[in-house]
């Protein structure tokens, strides 16, 4: 896997699917550079990565550090909807123009392949449940309006330039090393709040609201397979199961062995639709998710332990708009 590439430069490398996928990497041989804004650790949890400590939005540094790159992952980015919609400059100027970095600064360069991870938040409300990656794309928060901004400037680069670029679209991610102040993927929200004994807040309608969720293990698998897609292809990737909010909360409740108590906040309607990936695409080059939520429901209650620390970003769709209520 991977033959081609002995240099692989990874942004946002220190943040949750980064640290897994440069885990990955170097488990494969590799030479993995890491571009993130935050400091290198002291005792580095992935020896063997340069840690380099740069802001995406700084073209020149990324420029020197995408030079010498065979292959590029993009993950850098604001990753938190939420934020975005309290400071959308900020989530713009990370996700869209630090992509735009990222492209001129491979284009200059010597890459051979650039995967740039954007998101199923793209789709926007999806019309059609599973969702395949020809529906449009409507984005109804500012993050969702950046990421695809983002795959914009790759589908030019690619075209204008020959700019060898894969797009792939995660859906919701899970699984151990998120970062609790900023993650708002249900999975490890919901148990967090269930393994502190305290009650789980649905936003939204607990039986029509459903989301795929997708294993960081398998978001890696399918990010290193994105290498033998060809250049201007985009990918879903997730784990194709349609899960609704009352079917996580009853994995939940069979994983730790206790009734959940539920904090419905039906009020907030934005966030009640059908999220599901057609992963059709991406199973055409091998991809085949493995850890079922009910296992990695399972490995995370492990890694969490008794009394995780709790879920703090809130779910926000509209300025001053708060989805939480004290938990
Ligand atoms: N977690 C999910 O469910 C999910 C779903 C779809 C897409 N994604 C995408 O996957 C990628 C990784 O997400 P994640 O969940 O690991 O998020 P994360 O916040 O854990 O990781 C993002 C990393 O990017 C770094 N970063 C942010 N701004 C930067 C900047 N200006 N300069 C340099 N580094 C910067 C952060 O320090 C962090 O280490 C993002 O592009 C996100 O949009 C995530």
């Amino acid at each position: 896997m991977l033959e081609r590439y002995t240099r692989i430069l990874v942004t946002g490398g220190a943040g949750f699917i980064g640290r897994h996928l440069v885990a990955a990497l170097l488990e494969l041989g590799k030479q993995v550079v890491i571009l993130d804004q935050l400091a290198p650790e002291p005792e580095p949890a992935l020896p063997g990565a340069s840690w380099v400590r740069a802001d995406i939005r700084d073209a020149a540094k990324v420029a020197e550090l995408a030079n010498a790159a065979e292959l590029i992952f993009h993950l850098a980015a604001n990753a938190n909807g939420s934020r975005s919609v309290v400071d959308p400059r900020f989530d713009f100027e990370t996700n869209a123009v630090g992509t735009f970095n990222v492209l001129e600064a491979a284009k200059a360069g010597e890459v051979k392949k650039l995967v740039y991870v954007s998101s199923a938040s793209v789709y926007g409300r999806p019309e059609r449940s599973p969702t395949d990656e020809e529906h449009p794309t409507r984005p109804f928060v500012p993050y969702g309006a950046s990421k695809l901004s983002g795959e914009l400037c790759c589908r030019a680069f690619f075209a204008a330039y020959d700019l060898p670029v894969v797009i792939a679209r995660p859906f919701c991610v899970y699984g151990p090393g998120e970062n609790p102040e900023l993650a708002l993927v249900e999975v490890s929200r919901y148990l967090r709040w269930q393994l502190n004994r305290r009650p789980i807040q649905v936003v939204g309608d607990l039986d029509c609201k459903t989301r795929d969720f997708v294993h960081v293990s398998d978001v890696v698998q399918g990010l290193l397979l994105a290498d033998r897609a060809p250049a201007g292809e985009v990918f879903n990737l997730g784990s194709g199961q349609e899960t609704s909010m009352r079917e996580l909360i009853e994995v939940i409740e069979l994983v730790t062995g206790r009734r959940a108590s539920i904090q419905e906040i039906k009020e907030i309607s934005e966030d009640t639709y059908r999220l599901v990936a057609d992963i059709t695409k991406i199973k055409a080059l091998g991809y085949l998710p493995k850890v079922s939520l009910e296992e990695g429901v399972r490995q995370l209650t492990e890694e969490l332990g008794e009394h995780p620390e709790l879920p703090a970003g809130e779910t926000i769709f509209r300025k001053g708009q708060r989805a939480e209520r004290a938990g």
